[in-house]
């Protein structure tokens, strides 16, 4: 895990991070094991520059909705990880063949340095999806 190290720090700055949105799929959704999903991430228009790092889509599965793990502490299976175009990208992903329980949380982690002096930042978006 290259970022493990890097990650207090992003934390530390994560109240300067432009945030995102999960625009597609909506909360709730209901998915079947092994699909294709295109998540849509948006980032909000900031004042202050910033430049793209990475973001890490993710999913980790729970037997009801109060249980999924949460985003922040593990991410059970990464689906993605790799640049983002901002401010709008689509991007599809591949489903677990299989996950315990009925329900999963997807999760997206947005990195990029913030501002003139680069400061490394970390947002997340999540939402509950369920499994046919
Ligand atoms: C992101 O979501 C928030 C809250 O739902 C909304 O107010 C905001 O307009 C959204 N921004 C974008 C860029 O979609
Ligand atoms: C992403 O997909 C949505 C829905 O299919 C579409 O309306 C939108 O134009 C797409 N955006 C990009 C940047 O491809």
């Amino acid at each position: 895990m290259q970022f493990s190290l890097a990650a207090l720090a992003l934390f530390v700055a994560s109240a300067m991070s432009q945030a995102i949105n999960i625009s597609s799929p909506p909360s709730g959704q209901t998915v079947l094991a092994g699909e294709k999903l295109n998540v849509e991430v948006t980032r909000q228009n900031s004042l202050s520059p910033s430049e793209e790092v990475a973001i890490v889509i993710g999913v980790s599965s729970c037997t009801d909705e109060n249980s999924c793990p949460s985003p922040s502490q593990v991410i059970q299976h990464v689906l993605y990880n790799g640049p983002y175009a901002a401010p709008h990208q689509n991007i599809t992903v591949t489903l677990p063949s299989s996950l315990n329980g009925g329900h999963a949380v997807l999760s997206v982690t947005h990195f990029s340095l913030v501002g003139v002096s680069c400061v490394p930042s970390a947002g997340r978006r999540h939402l509950l999806i369920s499994y046919d």
